[in-house]
């Protein structure tokens, strides 16, 4: 554990943070929670808890946006450092609400560096996204490729990067690492936690994890025209658990120096929608369904991490192949048929 102790985690109860949670606390760490649910439950924590044997901490219900409520949590609580993964996320939504993303995603980061600054906490592990690329091209993407933003949500990360870069900048206490996720998929090994999207779910793994255990009927491709071996489109998938675990790296290495480091979090390995589709094919015993239809309109061909730097930086590297993420992902699908729906509901702390 570093010498930072107490964390606050915004965002905590989404995919993402929820497995960040049980990595913290499984390393010793003691947390403070802040999600306004809006895209999770809060039934969740009984299963990080279950996972941790540990209790998550102090969970709050609140917008980040909030700024009279979130200052009371740092007036509440001693926080040495902040894992901010809290924002809206769906690209599609995003061309639809311009306004609510940029206001949820930059205005939440802005909200919560006023309260970190107020309440002398500077140090800060941001959840960026490969998004911010574009359409960068082939070939593996290093961190000094020019963000080219192709919606709004990826638009918001790059605006929230440039943001903390400046105050980085200007505010010389402040040290901000931003990860800048491809595409993380696959679920804790219990089965207890994984990506649980409310309706249609927009990715590959989990809309293919519901074909799998018959919620869906089968698979859209979309786009089998690419300039790609097999005519379907690229993408660096990275376990959940990797990503969570670079999390814990990163807060010992908050302390290396003030400023801004960006890194970015893949394989570096590039696969196809029909590799993914037959990976997933071969953990849950069975080939899954598919028809190939149009491209979906923004996708690019293909989009893969250089992801030396932060090896390098670290010595830190992802250890999980595909096949090991769509087993975890099956995994959950089968024990969560209906997600985290009527799972048993914690009491409010
Ligand atoms: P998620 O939607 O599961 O989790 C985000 C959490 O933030 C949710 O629990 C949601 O309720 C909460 N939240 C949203 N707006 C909030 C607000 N205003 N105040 C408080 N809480 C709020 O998403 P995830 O997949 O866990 O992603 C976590 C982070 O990683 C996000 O910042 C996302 O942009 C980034 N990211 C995700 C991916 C991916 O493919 N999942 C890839 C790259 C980057
Ligand atoms: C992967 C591939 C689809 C669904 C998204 C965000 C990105 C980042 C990671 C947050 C693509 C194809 C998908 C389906 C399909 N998130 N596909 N049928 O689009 O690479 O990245 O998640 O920062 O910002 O855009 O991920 O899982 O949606 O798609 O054929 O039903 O699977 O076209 O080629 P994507 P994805």
């Amino acid at each position: 554990m570093s010498s930072l102790s107490t964390i606050l985690v915004t965002g905590g109860a989404g995919f993402i943070g929820s497995h960040a949670c049980v990595e913290l606390l499984d390393h010793g760490y003691e947390l403070i929670v802040v999600d306004d649910y809006s895209n999770s439950t809060p039934q969740v924590f009984a299963r990080v808890e279950r996972i941790a044997d540990r209790f998550v901490g102090a969970v709050y219900e609140l917008d980040l946006r909030d700024r009279r409520a979130l200052s009371a949590v740092f007036d509440r609580h001693s926080v040495d450092a902040v894992v901010h993964f809290a924002a809206l996320k769906a690209v599609g939504e995003s061309t639809r609400m311009p306004i609510e993303y940029y206001d949820t995603n930059v205005g939440g980061t802005t909200s919560l560096l006023r309260a970190m600054h107020e309440h002398g906490v500077h140090q800060m592990v941001f959840s960026s996204s490969c998004s911010l690329y574009g359409d960068a091209g082939r070939g593996p993407l290093g961190e000094a490729t020019p963000a080219r933003p192709t919606n709004p949500y990826a638009a918001s990360k790059w605006a929230c990067e440039q943001i903390l870069a400046d105050v980085c900048h200007r505010i010389p206490e402040f040290t901000v690492l931003s990860l800048r996720y491809f595409n993380p998929v696959g679920a804790h090994p219990s089965g207890l936690l994984g990506e649980d999207p409310s309706g249609t779910p927009d990715n590959l793994m989990p809309y293919l994890a519901q074909v799998a255990v018959g919620r869906r009927h089968r698979l859209h491709v979309f786009g089998g025209d690419y300039a790609t071996p097999d005519g379907t489109a690229i993408r660096d998938y990275l376990h959940v658990m990797d990503t969570v675990q670079a999390h814990r790296v990163a807060l010992d290495h908050l302390a290396d120096g003030p400023g801004m480091h960006t890194y970015n979090l893949g394989l570096g390995k590039g696969r196809s929608v029909l590799e993914v589709v037959a990976a997933f094919g071969e953990a849950c015993g069975r080939p899954l369904p598919y028809d190939i239809v149009s491209r979906r309109p923004g996708d690019v061909t293909e989009l893969v991490a250089d992801a030396t730097a932060v090896a390098q930086a670290w010595g830190w590297q992802p250890t999980r192949d595909l096949a090991h993420m769509c087993r975890d992902a099956w995994r959950f699908q089968q024990l969560n048929p209906s997600g985290y729906a009527g799972s048993a509901r914690q009491p409010n702390r």
